[in-house]
């Protein structure tokens, strides 16, 4: 197997003897993208925040500090990743303030109207197909419930090899188009340009987008 086509693998669901790494190495490469969108995501007090794809769960503890009596939930689809991120976040879990679930993000067993908050970073490439995630997502989202989404531009993700490999890649308007189409309400955009490590261990510039939007579900 080349080492693009693993990297990409690992990327889309961490597993084996490789995940701890993967996951430490995705912290580096995401983390000042995922402070952004954290800043920008109006964490209030007593938000339900729902985070699909939180891999080891390194930013649910800022998360949940943001304001008070925040609850965090993150689902994540790879076994390994949920048990680094309960590990790294036993205190809040025993404390009530945040738990971790292994599913996939088109099926999550939650009731209707459940969070009030969604973080979605580096994700919405392995999610197809996307009308059925966003469905999902916003069947489990209160009305008006506030979306931060966060992905690399085509054109930036088409420069790294791994992306080759069962990634989709998007640019800011195509995925608006999808979001409002399936029922969110984009209100602000950011492109956020970066020169950092990419997962493959290599300095690039990176071109990022971060999208706000609204559950338009009590406009239907
Ligand atoms: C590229 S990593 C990004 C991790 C983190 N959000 C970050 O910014 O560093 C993608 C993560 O999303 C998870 N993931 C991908 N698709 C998923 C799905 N459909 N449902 C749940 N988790 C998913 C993967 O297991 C992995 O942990």
């Amino acid at each position: 197997m080349s080492t693009a086509k693993n990297l990409a693998q690992q990327l889309r669901c961490p597993n084996g003897e490789q995940a701890i790494a993967v996951g430490s190495g995705m912290n580096q490469a995401n983390g000042l993208l995922n402070q952004r969108c954290i800043e920008r995501l109006q964490l209030s007090d007593t938000d339900a925040v729902l985070e699909i794809g939180p891999g080891n769960g390194a930013f649910a503890a800022q998360i949940c500090a943001a304001a008070n009596n925040i609850h965090y939930t993150g689902v994540d689809w790879s076994a390994e990743m949920v048990t680094a991120a309960e590990q790294l976040n036993h205190d809040l879990i025993r404390n009530g303030y945040a738990q971790f679930l292994r599913a996939d993000a088109a099926e999550l067993p939650y009731a209707k109207n459940s969070f009030t908050k969604l973080l979605a970073v580096h994700v919405i490439y392995f999610w197809q197909p996307l009308a059925r995630y966003l469905a999902e997502l916003q069947r489990v989202l209160t009305p008006r419930a506030l979306c931060c989404f966060a992905f690399g531009d085509r054109s930036f993700m088409q420069q790294l090899p791994f992306t080759a490999y069962d990634f989709t890649l998007y640019d800011a308007q195509h995925v608006q188009h999808l979001l409002h189409q399936h029922g969110f309400t984009v209100e602000q955009h950011w492109q956020h340009e970066e020169t950092g490590l990419s997962n493959t261990g290599e300095m690039v510039q990176k071109t990022l987008h971060i999208l706000i939007c609204r559950n338009r579900k009590d406009a239907l």
